[in-house]
């Protein structure tokens, strides 16, 4: 399962990067705005620390306009994938980038159609949102299983980017159920790595050490 960072946050990114752990970026409007940077140079930036996919979204809502800006996105660097909305304009751009060989991550999924639509317009990732369907009552978690079995069903090779991951439960439902990728907050990928039986194992083991009067080097 590949690890993306949800985030514009370029100083979280670089100390992410050190652990060999992010697969990938995505942000989105909220994140950029959130960073206080222009789009273009944030963009960068980020496709700078990292090789992998750094999702760009447009922010037009009609198909032509969505195709310049999102022609305008993949110049910026080489691993800059468009990110579009689940509209009918949205899917329409994702075929059309999607045929020019840019990767395109559909967004704002809601349903197995959508993701369907998603996937038979060419894109590359489709991004369920599990965080906001759990918070309005619904199970994210259900809508990942569905478009899991579909894409497998059809052999469709667009992977599936779990995101509004909210806390690593969600991650490790999603790896249980074999989705390609998991967009989340740094903080969720460091929460991963903590169990309080790390922590007190590793604490007794390093008082006996101290005990010894060693040291390795
Ligand atoms: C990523 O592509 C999405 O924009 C992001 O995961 C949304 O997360 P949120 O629901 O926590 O805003």
């Amino acid at each position: 399962m590949k690890f993306f960072a949800d985030t514009a946050d370029v100083a979280e990114l670089r100390s992410l990067a050190g652990t060999g752990l992010m697969d990938g970026v995505t942000t989105n409007p909220s994140l950029i705005a959130k960073s206080g940077r222009k789009m273009s140079e944030v963009i960068a930036e980020i496709c700078s620390i990292t090789d992998g996919p750094v999702s760009a979204e447009v922010t037009a809502t009609d198909h032509e306009t969505m195709l310049k800006e999102g022609r305008y996105l993949r110049a910026i660097a080489k691993n800059v994938a468009v990110k579009v909305p689940l509209t009918e304009a949205g899917l329409r751009t994702c075929k059309v980038l999607s045929d020019e060989g840019t990767p395109v991550n559909v967004t704002l999924c809601f349903s197995a159609n959508q993701a369907l639509l998603a996937a038979k317009a060419g894109a590359a990732f489709i991004s369920p949102f599990v965080g906001r369907l759990d918070d309005i009552g619904y199970d994210g978690m259900e809508l990942i299983a569905d478009v899991v079995q579909i894409y497998d069903n059809y052999n469709f090779r667009t992977e599936v980017l779990v995101a509004s991951i909210r806390h690593p439960v969600h991650v490790l439902q999603a790896a249980k159920l074999g989705a390609h990728v998991g967009t989340m907050p740094p903080s969720v990928i460091r929460a991963m790595m903590k169990h309080p039986l790390t922590d007190k194992g590793l604490e007794a083991f390093l008082a006996d050490w101290a005990k010894t009067g060693q040291s390795i080097l």
